[in-house]
């Protein structure tokens, strides 16, 4: 298995043989992280954020930082030479001569995909409008396993926007490749996946779908429960966003019914769909899923960068 200088663009670019090399790397890394604080020495990371971000853009930063590289970027398109018409292309082969891995995050469905085609060395989906998150999914694989012990029989819930919602999309076509995955899909009629994603990929790969509009319905079911929020700036009509954007609210009443087992899991940010008294509850985990994507993504860099750990 050779991951050096390959390209993540989509979670499907990942075998399952090589998301579990990545998760228990970044376990190892985590249990023991002062081993590998010289593993990237030499190596520059460039972030390329068009879109905001505080976890993708962060955790990368500190885990190129933690592994001895060091960092470059910017948040804020406007501050760069986009703001003078610069297109992706030429950014690339620009960035190509002063770091050795990119990280990019863009409003535009495919836009870290034509990145690749101008680059020579890896370049890594950091999230790229309503479509794919993959890094995010490593961190919550990552999650499952350091959580359950391992990632086979899964009885996941994902709540909320399930049409906009990348990291969900990730999740859903890299799960499906996993042993006896079940998923119920829960949104409002507007919000439900992508009929490419249910039909084409996850049917495929046999997996059990049951879709409701209701939170509480296989509440006491589920082992893993994946809140998201409702992705505002995908819509089109602010008055549609307002309609919807109450849709669910998780709160320590409906948790009463939920198993003693429960994984309770969200990408953050978080808006209203979690209530805060919920963050008491020992099965909430999405603050420490956050701090395991720090390991996920040194694991991930370490690896396309083709080090010797
Ligand atoms: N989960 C996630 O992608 O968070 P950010 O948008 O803060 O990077």
């Amino acid at each position: 298995m050779k991951l050096q200088g390959k390209h993540i663009i989509d979670a499907s670019d990942l075998s399952v043989d090589e998301l579990n090399l990545i998760i228990d790397l970044a376990l190892e890394m985590k249990a023991n992280t002062e081993k590998f604080s010289n593993l990237c020495k030499g190596k520059i990371l460039a972030t390329l954020f068009y879109e905001p971000s505080t976890r993708t853009r962060l955790s990368f930063e500190s885990a190129m930082l933690r592994m001895g590289g060091a960092i470059i970027g910017f948040s804020d398109a406007e501050t760069s030479s986009v703001k003078k018409g610069e297109n992706i292309a030429d950014t690339i082969r620009v960035l190509n001569n002063y770091a050795h891995i990119i990280v990019m995050r863009h409003p535009r469905e495919g836009a870290p995909l034509l990145a690749s085609q101008y680059s020579t060395i890896p370049v890594i989906n950091g999230g790229d409008g309503g479509h794919q998150h993959p890094t995010q999914t490593l961190t919550d694989l990552l999650t499952i396993k350091y959580y359950k012990n391992d990632i086979k029989d899964i009885k996941i819930a994902i709540c909320g926007d399930l049409l906009f919602g990348r990291s969900v999309h990730s999740l859903l076509k890299t799960l499906s490749r996993y042993p006896n995955t079940e998923f119920v899909l829960i949104s409002p009629s507007e919000l439900r996946i992508p009929y490419y994603l249910k039909n084409d990929i996850m049917k495929k790969h046999n997996v059990r779908i049951l879709e409701t509009t209701s939170l509480e319905e296989y509440m006491d079911y589920v082992n893993v429960l994946y809140m998201t929020r409702i992705q505002k700036e995908r819509f089109f009509s602010e008055d549609e966003y307002i309609k919807l954007k109450g849709s669910y609210v998780l709160t320590p009443e409906k948790l009463k019914y939920a198993r003693k087992d429960l994984l309770l899991m969200h990408p953050l940010p978080r808006v209203n769909e979690i209530d805060y008294e919920v963050d008491k509850d020992p099965r909430a985990k999405y603050f420490e899923q956050a701090s395991l994507g720090v390991f996920a993504r040194m694991a991930l860099m370490a690896l396309l960068l083709g080090r010797d750990y």
